[in-house]
């Protein structure tokens, strides 16, 4: 029997006009009401939702945009917009979403360039796949990663050579602007010998993006790279989304057992969208006017790309980092040293050189190197950077003419290399450095000098000669057992 008429229609039936809305019976959220907006800063009551849910806040009639949010006080629910905002009254409606697999992952993404969302910015067309995927992170137990013991060929020459990048590490590239980066990104993306390529962009300008999607990576570079862009004149949610967008998106073919590198252009921009939130939500800023929970994200996020469970895939990442005015003590430039395995610096001197790319090789260090790489090329990437260091030590003597040839044997050797270890370092936009050719090169520069000094030492090719010999013989210590 249904309902009598007295009562009206049964509560099923009145439940169902609410269908339209993402209530699913398991948990039914009420809907809040928008009291204030200030800046980006949307406030709500009547919402009993976590930080983190998605909500969707009425426009007017079907026009709706989503927000998320990002913390409360009280009965008060701050929402901060993904997409800019107009129209927004008192009193709109904002609804909770159920957590949605929403986000399109596979091949056909391959060759996009997509915003934070997922939603196309290229023109081509909706992203069609099976799957659906939601952003949260794909979670691996730390203790179950496989650890780094395979080098990454990133086909640039130093980097293969005298900084080598192991698959499922984490490397920063600090650099001022204008010195290289997207050209050394570009690169890596055509270069590298990963199966797929996944590059963030991350609050650059907007003409920054078309320049690198077209000149940069060009038809060819795009095959096997996805690009997820978020410009600066976007959200900052926007910005945040498209960073961990593209993090899940590399955790999705890594969960696939592939290779996957992941390009973050920059780290910076993601740790200013982040204080640009906390700061509306009034979180009081702390060293150089970021909140203390900018610097519990950036792990959050970087320690997502690693290998994955053994025998799976790997994320190998690269996270730009600003070093406005070549500062590297800025606070995020320090915050991410300490949680990656290396930085890779970018040096505007070498630039103003037209040394590109622009590596200052005494400066970077890959901390998985010795793990990944023979002990004959630690070695010898090793006396790379001592000859350099012992040419820049003297430089100013030497460009004088106070320094006289003779005197000292490494100054000596140092001179007379010094244009090929520059050579070595600089490589053309579209030169390929693979592998295995970067260290046969290497090989090739320094084995003369290191065999020309052990004679003169009188020492047989052991690497036991003056005061290189301290450094390599713990470099080459624990190597030996790990081989
Ligand atoms: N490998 C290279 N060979 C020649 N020129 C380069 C190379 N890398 C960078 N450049 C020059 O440096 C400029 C700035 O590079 P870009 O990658 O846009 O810098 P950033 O991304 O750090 O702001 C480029 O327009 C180009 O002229
Ligand atoms: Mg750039």
């Amino acid at each position: 029997m249904t309902t009598p008429h007295n009562t009206g229609p049964s509560l099923l039936d009145r439940m169902q006009k609410y269908r339209q809305y993402d209530f699913v019976s398991s948990s039914v959220n009420a809907s809040g009401r928008l009291t204030r907006m200030v800046g980006l800063t949307l406030e709500a009551v009547g919402l009993n939702v976590s930080v983190g849910r998605q909500c969707r806040v009425v426009v007017s009639g079907d026009k709706e945009i989503e927000a998320e949010v990002v913390g409360f006080h009280n009965e008060k629910t701050f929402l901060m917009p993904v997409q800019k905002v107009e129209g927004l009254r008192p009193g709109a409606r904002v609804i909770p979403v159920e957590s949605h697999k929403n986000l399109a992952m596979g091949d056909h993404l391959k060759g996009r360039i997509v915003n934070g969302l997922g939603q196309p910015l290229d023109g081509k067309g909706t992203v069609t796949d099976d799957t659906k995927v939601d952003l949260e992170p794909s979670v691996i137990n730390p203790l179950q990663r496989h650890p780094i013991s395979e080098p990454l060929d990133v086909g640039i020459r130093a980097i293969n050579g005298l900084l080598t990048v192991g698959k499922g590490q984490r490397i920063g590239l600090f650099a001022g602007s204008g010195v290289g980066k997207s050209v050394l990104m570009g690169m890596m993306t055509r270069f590298t010998t990963a199966d797929i390529v996944v590059v963030g962009l991350i609050g650059e300008r907007g003409r920054e993006v078309k320049e690198f999607v077209d000149h940069i990576l060009g038809e060819e570079g795009l095959k096997k790279a996805i690009v997820v862009a978020a410009p600066a004149d976007e959200a900052p949610l926007m910005r945040l989304r498209a960073a961990q967008l593209s993090t899940r998106i590399a955790e999705h073919f890594r969960d696939q057992g592939k290779d996957v590198l992941l390009l973050m252009d920059s780290l910076t921009r993601f740790a200013q969208a982040q204080r640009e939130i906390s700061l509306a939500i009034g979180e009081p800023p702390a060293t150089k006017g970021y909140p203390p929970s900018v610097f519990s994200k950036i792990p959050d996020l970087v320690e997502r790309a690693g290998n994955g469970d053994e025998g799976g895939g790997s994320i190998t990442a690269f996270y730009t980092v600003l070093t406005e005015g070549d500062d590297l003590q800025d606070p995020v430039a320090d915050a991410s040293r300490a949680i990656l395995d290396g930085h890779i610096v970018l040096s505007r001197q070498l630039a103003e050189e037209g040394i590109y790319p622009a590596i200052d090789v005494e400066a970077s260090i890959s901390r998985v190197m010795p793990n990944v790489s023979s002990p004959a090329q630690m070695q010898q990437a090793q006396k790379f950077k001592q000859l350099l260091a012992r040419y820049k030590a003297n430089k100013d003597l030497i460009a004088i003419g106070a320094y006289a040839r003779g005197n000292d044997a490494e100054i000596d050797m140092a001179i007379d290399k010094k244009p090929e270890l520059v050579n070595y370092v600089c490589q053309n936009i579209g030169e390929a450095a693979p592998y295995l050719e970067s260290l046969a090169s290497l090989e090739t520069l320094i084995l003369p000098t290191l065999t020309n000094q052990s004679s003169t030492a009188g020492i047989q090719p052991k690497p036991n000669m003056n005061n290189t010999a301290q450094p390599q013989a713990t470099a080459s210590g624990p190597l030996t057992g790990r081989h």
